[in-house]
This record gives structure tokens, C-alpha cells and sequence, in this order.
């Protein structure tokens, strides 16, 4: 049989797709069994792996998340593992990966599907009730572990639609989320869901990707709208830009007889339950005995600037600051009542303790001098 899915369903009436479904899926699936990278999550149909699997894959590409997930999976072989681990030590061992609070929600769902005999629900609407799982991990352990029809919808995906069908509604509106989920339901397969829907998300990371597709040597050229049209640098349509916000932070390092001080942050910002230095939060750029000023240290003699680095995250740009402060040794009272609610720790204690990136890296780059 051969249908043609009509785009006016799903987005503007501007065009037909010349793409048939069935080729569409059955291409993808070819060129994953001959493509495929051999990953660790793949041997398995187990819903604990596949699930940790997904989440790390949510924060991060393959590549980088396939240690994450070797050193989960050595240190919590189980959900039963995981669930009674430490919240500290899954900070730690999620470290690196960013948004902080998927790491909170893995580990509440751990303790949740172990509460229930260690046993993941078997359907989408099943999984969606647990803690930190969306759509996207729901879909994915839904079709890959229990053959369930259900389409995830990650960047790859709207990449590969939005080129192959020729759709340009904007993806970061809601009627994108609307367009794109509805046409990707559509082209589930009843069987090997799963395959397929790694298929896409690999097919897009590896083939049809961002800055350069591979379209001369790709078996979905014949029918791809992008390919025949040369669009492939304008879709998908990307129109919300996000709006990125400067941030200066100023860190006074504390040490003080081979100790360093260090606090867990509060509040609802980034990098909540993190440990970090005495933090001077500046909109500008501030001279250190500004931020000495800043933070009540007086007449103290042995100080250092370490320097500025630059950290990227999705809407914020931080400026780190690393000002070293010496302190007399012994305990004195008037300058830990400065500093506030954190304490010293040996350098070591300090080392592991959970950390936002930028001062791991500071760690493992400054040893602090006995
Ligand atoms: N990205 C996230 N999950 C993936 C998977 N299971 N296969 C390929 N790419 C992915
Ligand atoms: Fe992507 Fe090019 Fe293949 Fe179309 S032909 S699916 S744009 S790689």
C-alpha cells in the first residue's frame, strides 16, 4: 500500500511529504542493525538499566554519558543499590552532568520502584507517576523494555522529522511539542518499537546531524524534503533564542591549617545541595578587596587571586573567581563567625564531597598547600 502523510494535519498546509511511513521506518531500522554503536544499555531489556540509561542521555550525548552510567551501574547494580545509597553519593557520582535535581528525582524514583518490589510500571501512564519521569523517559522505557507503542521525542527526533517531512513549525513552541509528538506517534511501528525509536534518536545523532547530514550517502534522500529542497541548515525552526544572564562568582577559599572551608548551597538556585567556597555574588566584576570587604574579612595578609574562569550553562553565563585566603592557624572565633554556616574540612573529605563542576576543577587543578 502507499499513503502519503498529509502535512496540513500536522502543521500549516504548505506542502505533501513525499516520504512513505513504512519505508521511513523500515529505512531507519535497516540502517540501525548495520549502524548501530554497541552501548551497554543496549544488551539489556532490564527497566533499571534502560531507565538510568535514558535519564543520563537526558543531560548529556553518548559519548560523555556512557562513563556516567558504567560507574552507576558498578556502584548500584540495582534499584535496591541505588535507593539506599547516600543522597550525597549520588550527587557525587552524578557530578559533571548539570541540572542537579534530575539526580534528586533519580534517586526519589529509585526509592520509589524499590518500595514496589524493584518492579517499574509497564506502561507509559504507569511510569509517568514516579518521580522525574517525563514523556521522553516514559516513551523510551515504555517501548524499549515492554514493546509498548509510544514515541519518544528528544532533539534527534525533531531534527530528523522536521527535515525528512518538511515540517517548519517552530520547535520550541507548544504547538511544535504538539506537531512533532503527534507526527512521531504516528510512525511508531507496532513491533520493534523500541529499535525504533533508538533508531531515530541514533540516526539523528551520527547521520542527520545538526551541521553537517550525510545526505549523499543516505538511504532517506529519495524522499526527504530537506534533501530535495536544500534545506537541511534551515530546519528544524528553532525561533525562542534563550535568553542567557551574566553572573559573577566571587569565591573565597578559605585555609586554614591544611582545612578548607566549605558550604552547601540553599535556596531554589542553580547547584542546590552542592558544596562550594564563601560565594560573593557580584552583577560586575569586583577587585578582591572589594570582595574581602564584601564577605568581612579584615586585614588578612595572605591573600591570592587565582584567577577567572569562564562556565557555560544553558541560560547563565558564570565567571568564577577563586580569591585564596589564608588564615592564622588554630580556632579563631572571630573569623569562622564570619564565614558563617560552613565548616573546615580536611582537604581530602573536601575533595569528595559533591560539587558544581567548576570548583571539582578547581580542585583537581590547585591543591591547597599544607
Ligand atoms: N539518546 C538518548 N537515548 C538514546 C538511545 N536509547 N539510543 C540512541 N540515542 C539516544
Ligand atoms: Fe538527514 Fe540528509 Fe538524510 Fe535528509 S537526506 S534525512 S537531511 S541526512
Amino acid at each position: 500500500v502507499f499513503y502519503f502523510i498529509q502535512l496540513h494535519r500536522f502543521a500549516r498546509l504548505r506542502f505533501f511529504a513525499i516520504m512513505q511511513k513504512g519505508r521511513f521506518v523500515a529505512a531507519l531500522l535497516d540502517w540501525y542493525r548495520n549502524h548501530q554503536r554497541a552501548l551497554p544499555w543496549r544488551e539489556t531489556k532490564d527497566p533499571y538499566r534502560v531507565w538510568l540509561s535514558e535519564v543520563i542521555l537526558q543531560q548529556t550525548r553518548v559519548t560523555q554519558g556512557l562513563p556516567y552510567y558504567l560507574r552507576f551501574v558498578d556502584r548500584y547494580p540495582d534499584v535496591h543499590a541505588l535507593a539506599s545509597a547516600p543522597a550525597e553519593e549520588v550527587m557525587r557520582l552524578w557530578q559533571g552532568l548539570g541540572y542537579y535535581s534530575r539526580a534528586r528525582n533519580l534517586h526519589q524514583c529509585a526509592k520509589v520502584v524499590s518500595g514496589r518490589g524493584g518492579v517499574f510500571p509497564d506502561t507509559v501512564e504507569g511510569l509517568l507517576k514516579l518521580p522525574g519521569i517525563g514523556s521522553y523517559t516514559a516513551a523510551a522505557i515504555a517501548s524499549i523494555c515492554f514493546d509498548r507503542r509510544a514515541a519518544v521525542v528528544d532533539g534527534n527526533v525533531f531534527r530528523v522529522l522536521a527535515r525528512v517531512f518538511g515540517v517548519d513549525t517552530d520547535i520550541s513552541s507548544n504547538q511544535g511539542r504538539i506537531v512533532f509528538s503527534d507526527l512521531a506517534n504516528s510512525l511508531v511501528p507496532d513491533e520493534d518499537s523500541g529499535q525504533y525509536n533508538q533508531a531515530i534518536m541514533e540516526f539523528g545523532a551520527l547521520h542527520c546531524t545538526p551541521g553537517s547530514p550525510a545526505c549523499e550517502d543516505c538511504p532517506l534522500k529519495g524522499g526527504c524534503f530537506a534533501a530535495i529542497h536544500g534545506q537541511q541548515p534551515n530546519l528544524p525552526v528553532k525561533l525562542k533564542k534563550v535568553k542567557v544572564r551574566t553572573r559573577h562568582f566571587n569565591y573565597i577559599v578559605p585555609v586554614r591549617d591544611n582545612q578548607v572551608w566549605m558550604r552547601k548551597r540553599e535556596g531554589r538556585d542553580i547547584w542546590r545541595d552542592l558544596y562550594e567556597f564563601l560565594l560573593i555574588e557580584s552583577v560586575r566584576p569586583v577587585s578582591v578587596s572589594k570582595c574581602l570587604t564584601m564577605a568581612g574579612i579584615q586585614d588578612c595578609k595572605d591573600v591570592l587571586d587565582l584567577g577567572r574562569v569562564k562556565h557555560q550553562l544553558t541560560h547563565q553565563t558564570i565567571y568564577a573567581r577563586f580569591i585564596r585566603v589564608q588564615l592564622p592557624p588554630g580556632k579563631r572565633r572571630k573569623d569562622v563567625a564570619n564565614l558563617g554556616s560552613g565548616k573546615f574540612y580536611p582537604i581530602k573529605k573536601a575533595g569528595n564531597l559533591p560539587k558544581p563542576i567548576v570548583i571539582a576543577r578547581w580542585f583537581e587543578n590547585n591543591p591547597i598547600p599544607s
